[in-house]
């Protein structure tokens, strides 16, 4: 089995992203037979102008995977961009790709409705995401439930290649986790860099705090009962539980006498333990800038060569050689 992901380098690492893709990624990655994370570089000039940023972002983003647990003795780490035929492909692949197919993208409308300007480029991302799938043959593409319908397209896509020019490409499944299929972020909306609601992971403890302390709740007192379903800090705080304290958090939520002030505090240091050695790892990492880069060389190298053996593959099937 081969499980790929990718993550735009466009900001902190939240707790959206780690709970509906890193975590998930990670339990899949000692079962996988290969797996393959990488940094989608490319994806993320859709959205970001700003090379100083952009430059920082992956450095980050780098180290967020390695402080998380990504080991590249089993996970082959790399950046989009260092491997020409992402974008190789993803042109070949859009002249099998129906307008009308890009047209259905979800993401594309709420990206434009944002403000993100509509280039090109933002309207072929899940073409380009698809090239990225397809290259490696991946069996199982885990994400968050706002990429699913792209990595449909995905499935869409090889299907009309395979159709047109015979079986080459392994049609991925996307694989979502249920309970962690939407975090919500500080004002219970999903949470995303783009709304400015997330709580990152990898940052001062003082802005974590403020983040939490932030959260939007109603107006009920401390003694009032609260639905537990309805408050956004119950369902950050029961990512970290198991389902029988989740049970009893529940209780104490619908029986009153919790404020939201003090749920908050809870979650915060829940929040903390949890990270600390995460937090603790990823500062040593940045000591180690050599190891890191061996680590992207390395798996750099990898990725190479399985994507230049599918391309020369692709190029034969259609007749580019
Ligand atoms: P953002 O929305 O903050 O820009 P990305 O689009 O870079 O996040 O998402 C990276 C990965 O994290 C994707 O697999 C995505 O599905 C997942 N993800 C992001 N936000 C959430 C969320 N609020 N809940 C669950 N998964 C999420
Ligand atoms: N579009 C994904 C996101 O915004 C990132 C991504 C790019 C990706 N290529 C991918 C995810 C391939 C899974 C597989 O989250």
């Amino acid at each position: 089995m081969r499980v790929l992901s990718g993550i735009q380098p466009s900001g902190q690492l939240h707790l959206g992203n780690y709970f509906g893709s890193i975590r998930p990624n990670l339990e899949l990655q000692s079962k996988a037979g290969q797996s393959f994370f990488f940094v989608a570089d490319l994806h993320s000039l859709t959205s970001l102008k700003d090379p100083a940023a952009l430059r920082q972002a992956r450095a980050d983003i780098v180290l967020d995977y390695l402080a998380c647990g990504f080991d590249p003795e089993m996970s082959i780490i790399f950046f989009q961009s260092d491997v020409p035929e992402h974008a190789e492909l993803s042109w070949i692949l859009s002249t099998v790709t129906p307008m009308g197919l890009l047209e259905r993208a979800v993401s594309y409308k709420e990206k434009v409705e944002k403000g993100i300007t509509a280039s090109v480029g933002l309207f072929t991302y899940p073409v380009l995401m698809a090239a990225d799938i397809l290259l490696y043959s991946a069996d199982i593409v885990p994400v968050g439930k706002d990429q699913k319908q792209h990595v449909e397209i995905a499935r869409d896509i090889a299907g009309k290649f395979n159709h047109a020019f015979g079986d080459t490409f392994t049609v991925p499944e996307p694989k979502i986790r249920a309970e962690v299929a939407v975090i919500p972020g500080t004002d219970g909306q999903k949470m995303s860099k783009s709304y400015g609601n997330t709580i990152p992971l990898f940052v001062d403890e003082n802005v974590i705090q403020k983040a939490i302390m932030g959260i939007v709740t109603d107006s009920k007192g401390v003694e009032a009962p609260k639905d537990p379903e309805t408050c956004t800090i119950f369902k950050l705080h029961s990512l970290f539980l198991s389902k029988k304290e989740q049970e009893a958090l529940a209780s104490q939520y619908r029986e009153g006498g919790l404020g939201y002030g003090d749920a908050k505090k809870k979650l915060f240091s829940v929040f903390m333990d949890h990270f600390a050695p995460l937090r603790k790892k990823r500062e040593q990492l940045q000591g180690k800038p050599d190891y890191v880069k061996e680590v992207i060389r390395a798996g750099t190298a990898k990725a190479k060569m399985v994507a230049s053996t599918k391309m020369n593959e692709v190029k034969k099937a259609v007749g580019l050689s």
